[in-house]
C-alpha cells in the first residue's frame, strides 16, 4: 500500500484546503492511503527554541513525513505568495540540518491549492517551488490542481459537491500515487 502524508497550510475551522485534503483523503486510489497531517501547535520558529530541543508538535510531523511514501501539501494563497502559518511549520521541519534530509531529500511532494478569488493558488505554488527545490524534495508535476472561487465548491458541511473538481482531484491523485509506485521512488 502506498502512503502519502496530507498537509493543509490553514488553520482555519471551515478551511477550504483542509476540506479539499479531506476530499483527497476520499478519492485516493485503492492502492493508496492518505493520512491527515496537521501543522497545529507547531510554535514560530526561534532559535533559542530550537536550542532547548525540537518540539514534540514538529517531531511527530517528521515522523509522520519520514513514515510516507510521498507528501501532498494542500496550500492556501496569502498576499500573492505561501502563508507565514505554513512556511513557519516547514521552516521547523528543516531543523536541525543534520535531519533535514532524512525528511525533505528526494522525498516526492505535490502541491495543491484553493482559493477564495479567482487565480486558485497560482502565485502561492509559484512560491513553494524555491523551498521544495532547496530542502532537496522530489517535486511531482504531473497535474494541477488550483481550485478557483473555493466557497462555491463546497457545501456549507465543507463537503466537496463540485462533480468537476471531485474528478479533477481523483485525476491528481492517481497520477501522484502512480508517480510514487514508480520503481525507484
Ligand atoms: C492574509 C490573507 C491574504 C490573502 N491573500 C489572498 C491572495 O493573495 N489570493 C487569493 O486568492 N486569496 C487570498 N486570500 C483569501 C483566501 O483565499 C481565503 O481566505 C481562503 O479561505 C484561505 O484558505 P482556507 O479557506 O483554507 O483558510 C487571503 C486571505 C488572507 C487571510
Amino acid at each position: 500500500m502506498t502512503k502519502v502524508l496530507g498537509i493543509s497550510g490553514s488553520l482555519r475551522r471551515s478551511s477550504y484546503n483542509s476540506a479539499l485534503l479531506r476530499a483527497a483523503a476520499r478519492l485516493m486510489p485503492p492502492e493508496a492511503t492518505l493520512e491527515i497531517a496537521s501543522i497545529r501547535g507547531i510554535p514560530l520558529y526561534d532559535y533559542d527554541v530550537e536550542v532547548q530541543g525540537i518540539p514534540a508538535a514538529v517531531t511527530q510531523l517528521k515522523e509522520a513525513i519520514v513514515a510516507a511514501d510521498g507528501v501532498l501539501l494542500v496550500t492556501p494563497e496569502y498576499n500573492n505568495s505561501l502563508p507565514g502559518v505554513f512556511k513557519n511549520a516547514i521552516d521547523w521541519l528543516s531543523r536541525p540540518p543534520a535531519d533535514a534530509r532524512r525528511v525533505f531529500a528526494g522525498r516526492p511532494f505535490a502541491v495543491i491549492g484553493a482559493s477564495a478569488g479567482n487565480w486558485g493558488t497560482v502565485l502561492s505554488q509559484a512560491a513553494w517551488l524555491p523551498v521544495l527545490r532547496t530542502l532537496g524534495t522530489l517535486p511531482w508535476f504531473g497535474g494541477r490542481l488550483q481550485l478557483a472561487r473555493a466557497a462555491s465548491a463546497f457545501d456549507e458541511t465543507g463537503s466537496l459537491k463540485d462533480a468537476a473538481v471531485e474528478e479533477q482531484l481523483k485525476q491528481f491523485l492517481a497520477g501522484f500515487v502512480s508517480f510514487l509506485r514508480r520503481p525507484g521512488n
